[in-house]
């Protein structure tokens, strides 16, 4: 019998079956690889949407969404067009995320129904809480801005909020609920208190940000990792660069196995990405590119040695700082990130 699945995939695509899954600790199936769909200041919402709908018709069944990149309501348009096609529903993985201003609990279910809604569904599989610090973010700010109303991880109020999601999943709107840009001294404590564990970590990922402990310890505790800008979001907006950013798709290690396999060094970064275990979901709306992307799952692996030689270009060089949610003068981005072990106090 044919399966219902593949019936819509382009000649040159990639069978979803073949593509490499993640079994959750629920025992769901999350494909191991996910098309992110932050637009940023550069690409429109109508071309995340359209990128939407040729990834599909190449194979991609997970999409990363967030009600912040403010295009959830063409991406609803757009997972419409592909369950026309013939995709069904529970073939596709669909996230999204909490904004950091929705944080308070009479928030919480509002800001999920919208999401929900915009995105055309009846459930989401995934609900992420974007960053676990509570405060107002406006578009296309500079790093140096500063938030009056911004606040610390205080770990009650962060709890207050993922109760609201418990009541999420309760309610039969979200199939499992996770964490993005935690700390492990922070979700130690998450992990302590939740009646409903989360199932994933979103957190960055790349070759010159491996984040060694913190990939090891969600793994450890039955999360999956989710690995956002696996390439080092290289078109990244002027106002996220420091002088000291690395360019993992210039790393010589990254380009010499580029050169030996004939793709792009992105290809690269997701390959390695998904062999080492984590679930890459990169950006593109270059049909080219998201398709080199979903084929890297499935063809040409880097071997032993390769994936050895990437582990040792870890440039610990985190490239989404956070400078923007610091909560009171004279901090350091690093404070975001309990450097020491202990969560920075307020
Ligand atoms: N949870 C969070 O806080 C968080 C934070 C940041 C990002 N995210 C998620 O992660 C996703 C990905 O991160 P990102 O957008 O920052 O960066 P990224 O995926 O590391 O990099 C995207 C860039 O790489 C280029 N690219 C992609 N595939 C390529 C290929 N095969 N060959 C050459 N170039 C290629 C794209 O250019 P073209 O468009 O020209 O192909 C695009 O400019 C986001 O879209 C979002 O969904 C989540």
């Amino acid at each position: 019998m044919t399966d219902a699945r593949t019936l819509t995939i382009d000649a040159d695509g990639v069978d979803p079956a073949a593509v490499p899954q993640r079994v959750l600790a629920s025992g769901a199936r999350m494909p191991a690889i996910g098309l992110g769909t932050f637009g940023s200041d550069h690409v429109s919402p109508a071309e995340v949407a359209a990128a939407v709908v040729g990834a599909a018709a190449v194979g991609y069944r997970h999409f990363d969404c967030a009600a912040v990149y403010g295009n959830e309501a063409l991406i609803g348009e757009a997972l419409a067009q592909v369950m026309a096609l013939g995709i069904p529903r529970d073939a596709l993985w669909v996230t999204s995320k909490l904004w950091n201003d929705r944080h308070a609990s009479a928030d919480v279910a509002p800001a999920f129904e919208q999401s929900l809604r915009d995105l055309g569904l009846g459930y989401l599989d995934l609900y992420l809480v974007h960053w676990p610090v509570p405060n107002h973010h406006a578009t296309g700010v500079g790093v140096e801005w500063r938030d009056s109303n911004a606040r610390p991880y205080i770990h009650e109020r962060f709890m207050a909020t993922w109760r609201e999601l418990e009541k999420l999943v309760d309610r039969g709107l979200v199939r499992h609920i996770g964490t993005s840009n935690m700390t492990i001294p922070k979700l130690e404590l998450v992990l302590r208190d939740a009646r409903i564990r989360p199932a994933v970590n979103e957190m960055e990922l790349h070759p010159h940000f491996q984040q060694p402990e913190l990939f090891a310890y969600v793994r450890a505790h039955g999360m999956e990792a989710i690995g956002f800008s696996p390439i080092g979001s290289p078109a990244r907006p002027e106002r996220d660069r420091t002088p000291d950013d690395s360019v993992d798709v210039e790393d010589p290690v990254i380009v010499r196995i580029a050169r030996r396999l004939g793709v792009h060094p992105a290809v690269v970064c997701v390959k390695w990405a998904v062999q080492r275990g984590q679930t890459p979901i990169p950006f593109s709306t270059k049909r080219s590119n998201y398709l080199a992307n979903l084929r890297a799952t499935v063809e040409d692996p880097l071997t032993d040695a390769e994936m050895a030689e990437i582990a040792g270009i870890d440039r610990n060089c985190r490239l989404i700082k956070g400078q923007v949610f610091l909560w009171k003068p004279g901090q350091r981005w690093e404070d975001l990130w309990d450097l020491d072990g202990t969560i920075t106090p307020p």
